[in-house]
């Protein structure tokens, strides 16, 4: 079966739409509608919040927002994907809020701890970004939202320190310890790119993926498995990092020393075999983005982009076996499509369910997509869901 096409509406029209539904829920036309993307990631996993490196770029899927303030203190929520609710903007404390209103209502309370004159707010979310998928769909709704507030309570912010208020609703009011990948990606994405992230510095470079020239295709494969990151798991790993460093010597694994951990069992020995397979895939992780950058940054023909395939693959097997974080789902998805004419593939993400990224030659597409599926139909399992990522533009406004 080829795949099936994804038809996104053309921004404007889709912005329209969008407002036309919010005049007739809120009886007035919105201010402004604003988008942000989900967020796919070439390469660097759980190395946000080790000061490490990592190549995320937005997607063409996003959560788009109609808002217009109040008079009132009032926050009316509507999703056309999952309900409304009502809060006051005494409801914003930094207290766990549950369901979809907490990125909203959190991205909100972040910006008026950072200094924003609040003021309430009717806002329609319509996002097409899948959730679970591993691809942020949580981060789309916060950096559609601080965009619509930076603009609407007149605080002016750089994408960095929009990403940051984004990732203090996540952690705070959503209550996921995150680190800034999601959210500085879904500010600051450029179409035909993916984002040189330092997350020492903070620093974004942005560099060409020539994917079409190069006859490629990134394929998303969302397996479905139920993918959940506040469940601890997530935050474990982080802790685990934490005294990994610690047990090293150095403030964070962006530090640690690749041979002792890669090469010599008996250095660090104060470091047990879990703690340091743990930062061992930290470290090779942050070279497998160094050697893709330099490959991105090489002249040359786009052919060279298929010498990113290894690196993939590679982040897979030490996201399995050094971290931990893969499921029989991301396993089968990765194989499947590496033994169908997959050049690399690799779960992408935090882990733990989610999607598996492949790059695949275009002329392998319907021969991958068709093994994935076989090979989930032969366990019984629900059908994944396949789909081409191309990196998009990051938040923005549209109307
Ligand atoms: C999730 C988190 C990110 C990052 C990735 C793993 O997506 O939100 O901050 O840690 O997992 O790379």
């Amino acid at each position: 079966m080829p795949l099936a096409p994804i038809v996104l509406a053309p921004e404007r029209e889709r912005a329209q739409a969008l407002a036309r539904r919010f005049e007739k829920r809120a009886g007035a036309p919105p201010e402004g509608v604003w988008a942000a993307p989900g967020r796919a990631n070439l390469l660097g996993e759980h190395t946000d919040y080790n000061a490490g490196f990592a190549l995320p770029f937005g997607i063409e899927q996003c959560a788009c927002v109609a808002v217009r303030r109040r008079s009132d203190a009032r926050l009316r929520l509507w999703s056309e994907q999952a309900g409304a609710t009502e809060l006051s903007l005494a409801d914003l404390t930094g207290e766990r809020i549950s369901g979809w209103a907490a990125y909203v209502a959190g991205s909100a309370w972040a910006a008026s701890e950072a200094g924003a004159r609040a003021t309430g707010f009717d806002l329609l979310l319509d996002s097409d970004v899948p959730m679970g998928a591993g691809l942020s769909s949580s981060a789309a709704v916060e950096c559609a939202t601080l965009s619509a507030l930076a603009e609407l309570w007149s605080f002016a912010r750089s994408p960095l320190e929009l990403a940051r208020l984004g990732q203090r609703a996540e952690n705070h009011v959503a209550g996921v310890p995150c680190g800034l990948m999601d959210q500085l990606a879904s500010m600051s994405a450029e179409p035909g790119r993916v984002l040189w992230v330092d997350f020492q510095s903070s620093s974004v470079t942005p560099l060409d993926l020539p994917l079409a020239s190069a006859g490629l295709e990134l394929l998303v494969i969302d397996t479905r498995a139920p993918h959940q990151l506040a469940d601890g798991a997530y935050a474990e790993r982080r802790r685990a990092c934490q005294e990994a460093a610690r047990s090293l010597g150095v403030e964070t694994l962006r530090d640690a020393d690749v041979t002792s951990l890669a090469v010599a069992p008996g250095a660090a020995p104060s470091l047990g075999p879990e703690w340091r397979r743990r930062a061992r895939h930290v470290v090779t992780e942050n070279a497998r983005v160094l050697a893709a950058v330099e490959i991105l940054r090489q002249p040359g023909p786009a052919s060279r982009l298929q010498r990113l395939g290894p690196l993939l693959s590679a982040s897979h097997a030490s996201l399995r076996d050094d971290f931990e974080v893969s499921v029989p789902h991301l396993d089968v998805a990765q194989v499947a499509a590496e033994s169908s004419g997959a050049l690399g593939a690799r779960l992408m993400g935090g882990g733990f369910g989610g999607s598996v990224l492949a790059l695949v030659p275009d002329a392998a597409e319907a021969a991958v997509a068709s093994a994935v599926r076989a090979a989930f139909v032969e366990r019984g399992w629900s059908e994944p869901a396949l789909f081409p990522a191309r990196p998009a533009a990051g938040a923005r406004r549209l109307l």
